[in-house]
């Protein structure tokens, strides 16, 4: 093994700080302590056929789904690395309700952190790969505490974002602005080491992902576009392949690494989802982030993810996301055959944002 370019993640981190001479290092640490949690969750979710760990507990969290018990120690242990840093000035979980403050014995930071501590939780049980999705803002509010404000805030203020897919190996993939990094872990060392230099979305794309299974559901523009994506509409190019994982992060990293777009679409306006299901907070912010710095983009089929001013830390939001091409492909069958669906959309779209 060559140990000429072995970087670890800590490595990298301290690297991309001296890029940015006014960081005190509070950061770095931030993002060092998210791969420490990484590897923690990684290891919990190994063992999970083995231990009582595996299955579901009777609780529902907030967007009324059953959380699994993976779910909870995925969400406690991101908590716990941050609650007493003194980096932090609030958190946001998808498995919180409202804000999680920092516990008042405990200095506060300039920091927000919000996470998706498991993505694609229903594919535990079944041995698929899962995720966790976090993103990191900085604190915008005079006080002391972090307010609903801080976490409010539009994608394009995001100080750094990125994911970890528990898959046939654990990999945590995440930007700071300045390109998107992919490292494997080593489970032998417990270090995770640079494999993914400067990720970008290849020209060519392989994949869609959507759920087939809401076809009926599905506005006439969806529906041609997917046509399209199959080479049956349009100028009739070779069909793309249908990959759907059911975990967004998976869905997302096999994309990135092979060309494709992910979608998850609002439905017809008086049927099913009609925000489609993904978390603007939790999920679409951050994948847009790492999207647009590999080249990508992320889409709510009107515009850019973003873009868009949150109004409520729970919020759904419809999601193209990928090759930029395809994504933009996907807004102009919207634009062109989506007008019902658009009109529907867009009070939600443009809400107030909910501050108390
Ligand atoms: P989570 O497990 O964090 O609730 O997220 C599940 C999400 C996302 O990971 C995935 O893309 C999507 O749900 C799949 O939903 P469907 O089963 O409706 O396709
Ligand atoms: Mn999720
Ligand atoms: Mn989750």
């Amino acid at each position: 093994m060559s140990t000429k370019r072995l970087i670890t993640i800590e490595r990298h981190i301290q690297e991309q700080q001296k890029s940015h001479p006014s960081a005190t290092g509070t950061f770095t640490s931030m993002l060092q302590d998210m791969a420490l949690a990484a590897k923690i969750i990684s290891r919990e979710i190994n063992r999970a056929g083995l231990t009582d760990l595996l299955g579901a507990v009777d609780t529902i969290n907030s967007s009324g789904e059953r959380q699994q018990k993976l779910d909870m120690f995925a969400d406690e242990m991101i908590y716990q690395m941050n609650d007493h840093t003194g980096r932090v000035c609030a958190m946001a979980s998808e498995e919180h309700d409202d804000l999680i403050d920092v516990p008042v014995e405990y200095d506060t930071g300039n920091y927000v952190l919000l996470y998706d501590p498991l993505d694609g939780s229903s594919n535990i049980d079944v041995n698929v790969s899962v995720g966790t999705i976090f993103s990191i803002h900085r604190k915008f509010s005079r006080g002391e505490r972090g307010t609903l404000e801080d976490v409010l805030q539009r994608g394009k203020r995001l100080v750094a974002a990125g994911y970890v897919v528990y898959g046939s190996s654990t990999m945590m993939v995440y930007t700071t602005g300045n390109g998107v990094y992919g490292f494997t872990l080593d489970m032998a060392l417990g270090e995770f080491l640079l494999t993914h230099d400067n990720l970008r979305f290849p020209e060519i794309a392989q994949y869609y992902s959507i759920n087939q299974g809401n076809e009926k559901y599905w506005t006439p523009g969806i529906r041609r576009y997917v046509k399209w994506l199959q080479g049956i509409e349009g100028e009739g190019h070779k069909p793309l392949a249908h990959r759907y994982i059911g975990s967004l992060v998976a869905d997302f990293h096999r994309n990135l690494l092979k060309g494709g777009i992910f979608m998850y679409p609002g439905d017809l306006a008086d049927k099913g989802k009609p925000y489609g299901k993904i978390r603007l907070m939790y999920e679409a912010q951050a994948l847009a982030f790492i999207a647009e710095q590999a080249g990508g983009y992320a889409s709510d089929g009107i515009g850019d993810i973003l873009d868009l001013r949150p109004h409520s830390l729970h919020q759904r939001v419809p999601i193209f996301v990928g090759s930029r091409d395809l994504v933009e492909r996907a807004e102009d069958y919207i634009r062109k055959y989506d007008l019902d669906w658009q009109e529907s959309y867009k009070p939600y779209r443009t809400q107030d944002a909910i501050l108390k």
